[in-house]
Formats: C-alpha cells, sequence, structure tokens
C-alpha cells in the first residue's frame, strides 16, 4: 500500500497525515494485549499516520491514567519518529470505577497536563491538548487558563477543544488559541453539519477532528446494513468505513478523521481508504440514506 499523504494541520503549518488513528480501543474495555497493540502502533507508523489521537482518560479506570498516552510513547520509542509522529491529546475526564465524569477544574488540568507531557516521554512539547469536554462546574474561559499556562511554560505547542459549541469556542478563544474542535460526527451523529460548528472551523481554519466516525463500537458494525452505502462502496471495490471517511473528508477540507483502531486488519482497511473520492452524486445519495438513521 502507497504510504498517506499530508496534509497541513490548520494554522500550526504543520504536515500530518490525512488520516489520523483514534486510539481509544487500545486502552479501554475490550482491549487487545499490550504488545498486540503495539504492532497495530508499529504498522500505523509503517502505513505514514503521524496524527495520532489519545486522551489521559483512555484507560480503565483511574488508577491506570494515561495508560494510552505511555502506550504510544512506547511504540514512537520503539518503532516511530518522535519528530515526525504528532500526538494529540486531552485531558478533563476522569475515569472512577470506569465511569467518564468530566473535571475541569484548573488545578487538575494543570496538574494532568504535567502527567500527559511526563507519559509522553517528558522531553518534547505535547503537539496539542485538548480540553476534552466543557465542565458545567467551571467556566470555560477558568479551564482553560490551565492550557494558556501550560503552553506558555514549553508543556504544550498548540490547544484545541472537544464537545464544545460555537459560542464555547469563541468563548476559549479569548484565553488561548485554538487550532483544532473535536466532536463527534459520522453518519448516525450529524450534528455539526447543523450547530455551525464544521462552518465555524472552516471560516476560521480549525481543524475539525469528527470523533467516532463509524459511530463508535457501539455502532460501527450497523454500517453494513446500509444498502446504498454497501452499493457505492462494492461498486468502487471499497469497504462502507473506507465510503464513510470519503464522504465525511468531502465534507469540508477541514475535517481530518480518527477512525478508531485496536486491529491490524481494520487499521490497514480504514487507512487504505486514503484516496478514495465520491462523486457529488454519490454524496447526496449517502445524505439521504444517513438522514433517517
Ligand atoms: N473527544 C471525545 O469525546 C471522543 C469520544 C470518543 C472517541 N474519541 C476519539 O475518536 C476516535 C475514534 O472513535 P471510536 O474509536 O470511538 O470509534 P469509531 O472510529 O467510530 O469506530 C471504531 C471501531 O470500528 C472498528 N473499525 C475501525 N476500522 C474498521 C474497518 N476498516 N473495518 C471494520 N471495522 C473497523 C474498530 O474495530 P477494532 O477495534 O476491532 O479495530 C473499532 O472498534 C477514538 O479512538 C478517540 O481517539 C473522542
Amino acid at each position: 500500500m502507497k504510504k498517506l499523504p499530508t496534509r497541513i494541520f490548520g494554522k500550526t503549518g504543520k504536515s500530518v497525515s490525512v488520516l489520523g488513528l483514534g486510539a481509544m480501543p487500545m486502552s479501554v474495555d475490550g482491549r487487545p494485549s499490550e504488545e498486540d497493540c503495539l504492532q497495530v502502533l508499529k504498522c500505523a507508523f509503517e502505513l505514514g499516520v503521524t496524527f495520532i489521537d489519545t486522551a489521559d482518560a483512555y484507560c480503565l479506570n483511574e488508577h491506570e491514567k494515561h495508560h494510552n498516552e505511555r502506550l504510544i510513547e512506547i511504540a514512537i520509542e520503539r518503532y516511530g519518529n518522535p519528530k515526525t509522529v504528532f500526538v494529540a491529546t486531552k485531558g478533563g475526564l476522569m475515569r472512577p470505577e470506569g465511569r467518564w465524569e468530566t473535571n475541569g477544574d484548573p488545578k487538575h488540568l494543570e496538574k494532568t497536563i504535567g502527567e500527559s507531557y511526563q507519559a509522553l516521554g517528558g522531553q518534547r512539547p505535547i503537539f496539542l491538548w485538548q480540553f476534552h469536554s466543557p465542565d458545567p462546574k467551571f467556566p470555560i474561559k477558568e479551564s482553560l487558563k490551565a492550557a494558556r499556562d501550560a503552553v506558555e511554560k514549553g508543556l504544550v505547542l498548540y490547544v484545541g477543544v472537544s464537545n464544545f459549541s460555537v459560542k464555547q469556542i469563541e468563548e476559549a478563544r479569548e484565553v488561548v488559541d485554538i487550532v483544532s474542535v473535536q466532536n463527534q460526527y459520522s453518519p448516525f451523529h450529524r450534528q455539526p453539519e447543523n450547530d455551525g460548528v464544521l462552518d465555524y472551523c472552516e471560516k476560521e481554519n480549525l481543524v475539525f477532528l469528527p470523533w467516532s466516525p463509524y459511530g463508535g463500537w457501539y455502532r460501527y458494525e450497523k454500517l453494513r446494513q446500509l444498502s446504498t452505502l454497501d452499493r457505492i462502496a462494492s461498486k468502487h471495490d471499497r469497504s462502507v468505513y473506507q465510503a464513510v471517511l470519503a464522504w465525511l473528508r468531502q465534507k469540508s477540507p477541514c475535517v481530518l478523521p480518527i477512525p478508531g483502531a485496536s486491529q491490524l486488519e481494520t487499521l490497514e482497511n480504514s487507512m487504505a481508504g486514503f484516496d478514495f473520492v465520491l462523486s457529488d452524486e454519490e454524496c447526496e445519495k449517502l445524505d439521504q440514506e444517513f438522514s433517517v438513521l
């Protein structure tokens, strides 16, 4: 397979692969062995993946916080190149007994950014630190001060936000420069097309990272049951997953999908879709089929 081509990551000017890898499935429930996960990451580097999305909270519970970041760092040390692999992490969610809970306390964020920095090698700034989700207990401007301070200290290069509305992105930008937005976007969840976030990102040169582009672990298999999607993908000898990535990327040049994978076959299949382009008519047909999901 040809190596993935690159694109510019918005305002940062850095070149990253046109598809990123969502590393969450390698650290949450149902994850494969550590050695198998390292082989998946090694394969990702060989395919030319240079953008990996992670979070402090990708783990089983609070006791193993930063599990996913440590895994990625081991893989980079063994098989990758720290100068050309860009890791995007997040902070602001806790995993008490495996639950997901927001924590936007700036003191907590300061602590977890420091821990993420260490987990990712402790020798170079975090490429992108994303505030995982607004916490109603703390004003966004208060939470984001921790990110601004981390940039000033040289722990973080760029800041992004996740699960934010346009109004919330604008609030964040009053405190610190924001380069990316990571919100849920898939055939099952098309809110970014209607809530203004996708248009805003395109206009403001922010990278939009659609999370769970296949609908996540509990829905990704349903994509195979969609007859129009299946017909269009089969006509081009592609998988339905590759067709979904093409559909997302053709929505806006600011879209950089981060499909999750914990197995070699699924990783290879998704990444081989980098050159798949749908016709306008095919996109419209998919729009129609997805609109009733
Ligand atoms: N910011 C947030 O709040 C937030 C929330 C959720 C997720 N995320 C990020 O978004 C990333 C992607 O989301 P996700 O992992 O939840 O879900 P997803 O990308 O929608 O789906 C991942 C699932 O699809 C399967 N899969 C992937 N490629 C496939 C292919 N080509 N053929 C068949 N099956 C395939 C994977 O299987 P295998 O595991 O068996 O390989 C995995 O279980 C996450 O990894 C994480 O980095 C962010």
